[in-house]
Parts: C-alpha cells; structure tokens; sequence
C-alpha cells in the first residue's frame, strides 16, 4: 500500500497533467517550408521556419558566463517576412503561473537562469515573447486541443524553446574550436559561422552591435507539431548578418 506521502507526491505529479487538455496526435507529419498539408495542428503553417534565438549579453550582463541565453523562438514564413502578435485573446500575462499550474516547475526555474532580460521583469519579456511571435504558430491554436485549458499551448510553447535550447550550446560549441570570450583578441566571422555550423548542421546566423557579437539565429523546420514533432536544422532563409568580418566576442 502506498504511503499518504507517496500517494500526495504522485497526486502532484499527475493532477496538473489531469486538468490540461490534449494536444493532437499527428499521423504522416509533413516537414513545414517544403511539405504541405491542410492540417495546420500537425503542419506549421504558414509560419513554417523556427528561429531560435539566443543573446550573448555583456552590457549589462545576463546569465552565466559561459552560456548564451535564451531570446525566444521566432516563426517566419519560410522566407525571412513574419507575422506578429496573432491573437490579442492570448495575450497571457501570468506565464510564471501557467507554468507552475501545469507541474512545469524545473522549465520555470530554467528560465529564470538562461531566458533573462536586461531591461525589463523577466515575466514580461517572456509575455512578450509568448504574444509576438507564440501567438502565430499554427500547431499551438486553442482549436487543436482536445478539452482545451486556457494557456496550455503556452506552456507547450516554453517547455518546447527550453529543451530546444539545451540543444544548442552555442558557448560549448565555439569553446570547442578554440573560441572562447576575450577583451583582447578579435576573431574571424567565417571561423565562428563554420565551428557553428559544423556542430549545429546547418548555417547560422550571427549579429552584432557594430564589430561585438550579441545575438545568433538558428533556423529549424519542423516534421508534425511544435508539441511533439521533430525539429531539423534548416538555412536562415531571408535573414542576414550585420557583422564585419572580424569581430569582437567579449566576455560576460
Ligand atoms: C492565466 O491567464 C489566463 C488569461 O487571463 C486565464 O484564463 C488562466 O486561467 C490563467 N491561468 C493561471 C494558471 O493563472
């Protein structure tokens, strides 16, 4: 017989599980930009090409100081143009608790060590984040769930950006070819994209605020949902850097 406290620990672990709805399951997913489908639950459309975005704050800093943080993850239409702020109705406000409500206590407290902003509340960038560009993904609409509950799709949306970003350690990976934060050294762009490129499997994009890198794109479709289908590495179509060819990558 189970213990009262086994029975309440396993209770907490199912009845957030029990109150939220179910996101559809996705047979013969298409890979969005270049399949086509008319299920828009299982094919993201029309915003098909994902952006992961990541900041290397130095001024003022965030984060740790051997890792990038999160800035949001960005759908495009497979060419660079975007939409934006889809659905005023969604506009949540209260993240912190959808995510708390919903047992997603170790994504919260994730986020509040790599998905930061330097000028804002964190729950407010991430409002902004879940309102610009969550709001425009197909897969994630209130009509794809099965007894939908209000914010769910949010939740499903930052579980989905922080396991995403635990895929891309972008300070590991450039630590890896010899590419580690100075005040003094300056490096090459095309060494930076290429170690990039060569760990992540498709290239990227790298910004900067005149010759210092702050911010990099990584572009992904997706096979099936943003819930549950499969991410590949995809080109940045339609975005651009804006970094001379040597650049500076300050430490935090
Ligand atoms: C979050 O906010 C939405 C919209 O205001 C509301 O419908 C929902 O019940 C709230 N959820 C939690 C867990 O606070």
């Amino acid at each position: 017989m189970l213990s009262l406290s086994k029975t309440a620990a396993a209770l907490a672990v199912i009845l957030p599980l029990a109150f939220a709805g179910t996101a559809p399951t996705c047979t013969n997913p298409q890979l969005s930009c270049s399949g086509s489908s008319t299920n828009t639950c299982c094919f993201n459309t029309p915003g098909g090409l994902f952006q992961q975005v990541q900041f290397w704050d130095t001024d003022p800093v965030t984060g740790p100081d051997t890792s990038w943080t999160i800035h949001g993850l960005w759908p495009n239409n497979c060419d660079g143009t975007y939409s934006e702020n889809c659905d005023k109705t969604r506009a949540y406000t209260n993240i912190t608790q959808l995510l708390t409500a919903a047992g997603q206590t170790s994504t919260l407290s994730y986020m509040k060590s790599y998905w930061l902003s330097d000028d804002e509340s964190d729950e407010a960038f991430w409002d902004h984040e879940w309102e610009t560009h969550g709001t425009c993904i197909s897969t994630l609409k209130p009509s794809c769930y099965t007894g939908y509950t209000p914010g769910e799709e949010a939740v499903d949306f930052f579980v989905k950006v922080v396991s995403l970003f635990k895929t891309l350690p972008t300070y590991t990976w450039l630590a890896n070819a010899g590419i580690t934060p100075s005040s003094s050294k300056t490096y090459s762009l095309s060494a930076m994209n290429s170690a990039l490129e060569k760990a992540f499997g498709a290239p990227v994009i790298l910004l900067c605020d005149s010759s210092t890198v702050y911010e990099i794109y990584y572009a992904f479709d997706v096979m099936g949902s943003l819930q549950s289908g499969t991410f590949v590495p995809a080109t940045n179509t339609g975005s651009k850097t804006n970094c001379p060819s040597t650049v500076k990558y300050p430490p935090k």
